[in-house]
């Protein structure tokens, strides 16, 4: 029996086959059950801000685990309170903002839709969504989160979401004064890597504030630093009136978090919303010492930076199958030519290089925060060797005398 073969019978079958088994990590490496290293542009995706096994984050695993890992919300320890004080100052959300803590994206989102219904009441029924945007699986979430084929199998949804395009245009057209919020992905990760055109969220700023909604943006992908600011909102320098967070800012521990600005923080009340995992010391502890980590080694300014020399380097990659690359920071899409990207994510993976595909053509990169010139490099070298497998695999598909290939499954 292989890995597979258990994995195949064992694991639910709502994910595809695994492509790997790993066994070990270490900063941007990871090894398989071979022993064979591949370079991680995915980092868990876009989770692992440290890396693999990073001392701090193997040290507050250790130390709090040691120390009291878990008590309940009804009472309050020292990580919880530092964290919450952490986000709010990085969040710049100033004395009135207050933070809830789940242990996943999906249930800060979860409480997000709460917090839009108890603005709303049933003045505001009407929640705004953007079209393709992703905010989890969960039945509210699922509601949330505007791809159609996503929710089909699960209908009926949560009722009152509806969905519009990303234009400043679209939002004038729908919004009235019955809708309690709109929600926003910054850059919208799984539909490709695209970020809202720019000028978006200020004018969505002023237009909710105008009509009484709440904007709440989901900083689920883009926050602890992803794309060069410590939370995507902050390039435009409004003030929303809540963000979720989750991914980055555990590194690898699963913690999730709701964070209101001014009158959105006093919209809970006692026995509106709760979990018993959320905000325990052990998770509080682990992302308070890797928010601390990123501001102490600057990796904010190195995703900016790190972000802007893997995009000109692979922008020099002389491949007729690469369109050109797309994001923020350290939270890029390489848009394809040809519909190949499941296929170059199997041929980067022989040659030892993890990358993720979220649609047929476009690959995204989501590093560790802390990559450096010897990480690029090596990405380059990688990534090359694999757009030339999938090369040669359409010269060899394509019909005699055309130039074009035909799409190569993976
Ligand atoms: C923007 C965004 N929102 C929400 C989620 C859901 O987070 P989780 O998978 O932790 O529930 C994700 C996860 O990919 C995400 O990228």
């Amino acid at each position: 029996m292989t890995w597979q073969d258990d994995a195949g019978r064992d694991l639910v079958k709502s994910f595809g086959p695994r492509m790997a088994m790993f066994v070990r990590g270490e900063g941007s490496y990871l090894w398989d059950a071979d022993g064979k290293r591949y370079l991680d542009f995915l980092a868990g995706i876009a989770v692992d801000s440290l890396g693999h096994a990073h001392p701090v984050f193997v040290d507050a695993v250790a130390t709090q685990a040691a120390t009291l890992s878990h008590v309940s919300n009804y009472f309050a320890t020292p990580p919880q309170l530092a964290l919450a004080a952490t986000l709010k100052r990085l969040a710049g959300t100033g004395d009135a903002g207050r933070v809830y803590f789940g242990n996943s994206g999906a249930e800060a989102n979860e409480a997000a839709f709460k917090l839009a219904r108890l603005h709303g009441g049933s003045a505001r029924p009407r929640i705004l969504a953007l079209k393709d945007a992703f905010h989890g699986r969960t039945m509210g979430t699922l509601a949330l989160t505007g791809k159609p084929y996503m929710q089909e199998p699960f209908l009926p949804m949560t009722p009152g979401v509806e969905f519009i395009d990303s234009t400043v245009e679209a939002l004038e057209e729908a919004i009235d004064d019955r809708v309690a919020a709109l929600f926003v992905e910054p850059v919208k990760g799984e539909a490709g890597v695209l970020p809202l055109p720019a000028g978006y969220l200020t004018a969505a700023r002023e237009i909710t504030q105008r009509h009484g909604a709440l904007l709440i943006v989901d900083e689920i992908q883009t926050g602890a630093g992803r794309t060069g600011a410590w939370f995507a909102f902050q390039h435009e320098g409004i003030t929303p009136d809540a963000i979720t967070v989750a991914k980055g800012i555990g590194g690898g521990f699963p913690i999730g978090a709701l964070i209101t600005f001014g009158e959105a923080s006093e919209l809970f009340y006692p026995g509106t919303h709760g979990s018993t995992f959320g905000g325990n010391p052990l998770g509080t502890a682990v992302a308070g010492a890797v928010l601390a980590e990123i501001e102490r080694a600057d990796l904010v300014r190195n995703a900016a930076e790190r972000g802007a020399q893997l995009r000109a380097a692979i922008e020099r990659i002389d491949s007729e199958l690469i369109e050109g690359c797309r994001g923020a920071g350290l939270l890029m899409g390489v848009g394809l030519r040809h519909p190949v990207a499941k296929a170059l994510v199997a041929a980067a993976g022989e040659h030892g290089l993890v990358i993720n595909a979220t649609n047929d053509d476009t690959i995204r990169l989501v590093p560790a925060l802390t990559i450096g010139d010897v990480e690029i490099d090596e990405f380059v070298e990688l990534f090359t060797a694999a757009l030339r497998t999938v090369e040669d695999a359409l010269v060899l598909d394509a019909p005699s005398g055309s130039s074009t290939g035909r799409e190569v499954s993976a």
